[in-house]
């Protein structure tokens, strides 16, 4: 139930264009040109990849890539897309033109992904009609289309589908006073009154991400609600962060598990991905893509070829 409210939540906070969106000012000059030449020529934009850790702005980019080049926007995702058939069904439908956001498209079934390749290349699949001998395929055109694909592991994309995107845009963790824009934006959405000191507060405590920015923001927001507080200061935000356990870092119990296992437990080796996440009980995709890509970024933990270990601002960190 909350899952699903905070999902409503994001869908009013989403910029609409690029213009509202804020930060990542490279790869938002990037899909400017992209899209800018695309039009020019009276064509469908060449194929994007976005790739980068969750809730930094993939969704919201996709459908803004939609909006900005006046195209409609079909949405599917890896999972989905597990036969040949799957994905020849969703292609087939589109229109000319239409823009195709494939999430997670690491997940991808592997029939899926082959026809993918020539889909993408030369908008055409060959599909495959009968069983056994007797089977036949017959070349299907397609509709000219734009591919937007999104990904936390770009890692895990083979080659072949990775070089057929005619360009990558890797989202990077925003900066502190970009997620304070971001928070200060949502506050004024939402009517909500907030201090500039509250908001940079929040933002030092969203782990570079703003979907975490706004999750935060609505916290806040049923805190100073609760208690009567008109507008959102500095000491509503310390004390509403406090009672959610999220630290001046924006660490959370999880993170700070993990470090104290590494400082503890693991002390005098590295620890591999596994036994970490049998050790906190959480899924090794999980710790990979989720958690520890924040930890690394903000230099608390180091990974190295032979497994994870804390770094001495990890140990500092812990000791506040
Ligand atoms: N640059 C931005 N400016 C303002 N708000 C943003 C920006 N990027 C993301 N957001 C907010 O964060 C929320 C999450 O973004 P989004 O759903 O696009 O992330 P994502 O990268 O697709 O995450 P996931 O990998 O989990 O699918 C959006 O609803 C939007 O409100
Ligand atoms: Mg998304």
């Amino acid at each position: 139930m909350e899952l699903e409210r905070d999902l409503e939540f994001e869908q009013q906070l989403r910029p609409a264009s690029l213009l509202e969106f804020v930060g990542q000012a490279k790869v938002v000059e990037q899909l400017k040109l992209v899209i800018g030449a695309a039009k020019l020529q009276s064509r469908s934009a060449d194929h994007i990849l976005l790739a980068g850790p969750p809730g930094l702005g993939k969704t919201t980019l996709a459908m803004i890539v939609a909006h900005e080049s006046n195209r409609a926007l079909r949405l599917s995702s890896g999972p989905a897309i597990q036969s040949a058939g799957d994905l020849a069904a969703i292609l087939s439908a589109l229109e000319p033109g239409d823009v195709l956001f494939i999430d997670e498209i690491h997940r991808l079934g592997r029939a899926a992904e082959e026809m993918l390749y020539l889909a993408m290349e030369d908008f055409r699949v060959d599909v495959m009609v009968g069983k056994g001998p007797g089977a036949t395929s017959i070349p299907l055109e397609l509709a000219p289309f734009t591919l937007v694909g999104a990904t936390t592991r770009s890692g895990m994309l083979p080659n072949p589908l990775r070089d057929r995107f005619g360009f990558t845009a890797f989202l990077e963790f925003y900066e502190p006073a970009e997620l304070a824009q971001v928070i200060a934006r949502s506050a004024k959405r939402l009517g909500v009154e907030i201090s500039d000191d509250a908001t940079s507060e929040l933002a030092g405590r969203s782990r570079g991400t703003p979907r975490i920015a706004n999750r935060l923001l609505r916290r806040v927001r049923d805190f100073g609600a609760v208690h009567g507080h008109e507008v959102l200061d500095r000491t509503t935000v310390v004390e509403a962060m406090s009672l959610f356990g999220i630290d001046t870092a924006g660490l959370d119990r999880v993170d700070r598990q993990i470090l104290e296992l590494l400082a503890t437990k693991f002390s005098t080796r590295p620890v591999g991905l596994s036994t970490l996440a049998v050790a906190i009980g959480e899924e090794q995709d999980t710790i990979e893509a989720v958690i520890e890509p924040y930890l690394i970024r903000s230099g608390f933990i180091a990974r190295t070829p032979r497994g994870r270990e804390i770094t001495q601002a990890g140990r500092e960190h812990l000791a506040l």
